[in-house]
């Protein structure tokens, strides 16, 4: 290669690297001057890290800051080109994500789920983010129903805010966010706490009710606390009728998003046997109760999540 040669080759891939950081700003490790979104679990603002586990945390957020914008540029460019390739080739891609949600509006049930989020100060990040992403699993299986449910989050604070902004264009989504708890927002007879402890157990999906489920991820350190909210506040409670129709190795405490599909699959006309053997993973080692139905299959590929 020529001097002259080298010289291009260099000026062009400091170029592109010029380009790549006006698209996607870098924030390096000495830049303390950005505010990365550092908190500790109370959700104090670190100004910049001091120990070395602080250090490693700051590193991994500032890794992830990076890399946000680059993925989902990449996610959007491959998406599009799947569009344009299937529309080519006369593949039919199905209405648009609009025309979606506008035909699913015409469906949609009067009543619907609500997930808590008032119990935010009770977790750590990591369980905190458990929780984010069970909302997730709940939004892409209503997404994906025919007859999808009205889905409410309240007491979405500043905190659920932030947690949940690592999820670009959630606001856009199907979901209604209020700040406010339930009780604000809902007429309290129309208000169903679900919780395991209850003695009531529900039958069936009421179109005229709004089931709350906890946005609690605590491994049992909570026990009966959702229960204890909705005597102490006297509104209705009930819990699934796990019992009543399959033997559980495990207790019965079950992740928000099995839950809500739970719930969903009921509403959409599904027995409970069927659900809750569709449902519920293996490792819960659900079998039925009852020996007639012995046909329906134990298997299920969920995924496992940690209460
Ligand atoms: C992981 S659990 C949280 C457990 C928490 N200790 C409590 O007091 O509810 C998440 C939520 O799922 C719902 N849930 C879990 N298992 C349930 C069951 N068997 N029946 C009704 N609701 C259930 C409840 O709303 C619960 O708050």
């Amino acid at each position: 290669m020529t001097e002259e040669n080298e010289k291009n080759v260099e000026n062009s891939s400091s170029a592109k690297t010029e380009k790549f950081e006006e698209l996607f700003p870098q924030i390096t490790l000495f830049d303390i001057s950005i505010d990365t979104g550092l908190q500790d679990d109370e959700g104090n603002i670190l100004p910049r890290p001091y120990t070395k586990s602080q250090m490693r945390k700051w590193l991994k957020k500032v890794k992830w800051e990076n890399h946000k914008a680059e993925k989902r540029a990449r996610e959007k460019k491959r998406a599009k080109e799947r569009r344009r390739k299937a529309q080519a080739a006369n593949i039919d891609i199905g209405p648009s994500r609009k025309a979606l949600k506008k035909m699913k509006e015409k469906h949609k049930k009067r009543g619907g789920i609500i997930i808590d989020l008032s119990f935010g100060h009770l977790m750590i990040e990591k369980d905190r983010f458990k929780v984010i992403k069970q909302i997730l699993r709940c939004y892409s299986i209503n997404r994906r129903s025919e007859q999808p449910l009205h889905f409410h989050i309240t007491s979405f604070g500043e905190k659920s805010r932030n947690d949940m902004s690592r999820h670009n264009g959630y606001e856009n989504w199907d979901i209604e966010f209020h700040e406010q708890p339930y009780l604000e927002v809902f007429p309290k007879e129309k208000l169903v706490y679900l919780t395991s402890e209850s003695e009531n157990i529900i039958e069936s999906f009421d179109d005229d009710t709004y089931y709350i489920i906890g946005g609690l991820v605590d491994h049992n350190q909570y026990k009966g606390l959702c229960h204890n909210i909705s005597v102490e506040q006297g509104i209705r409670h009930g819990r699934l009728p796990l019992d009543k129709y399959i033997n559980m190795k495990t207790r019965k405490v079950l992740t928000i998003d099995h839950v809500f599909e739970i719930m969903l699959k009921i509403s959409e006309g599904l027995t409970w046997q069927e659900t809750l053997i569709r449902v519920l993973p293996v490792r819960k080692g659900a079998h039925i109760c009852n020996a007639s139905n012995s046909n329906l299959s134990l298997d299920s590929e969920n995924a496992v999540n940690s209460i």
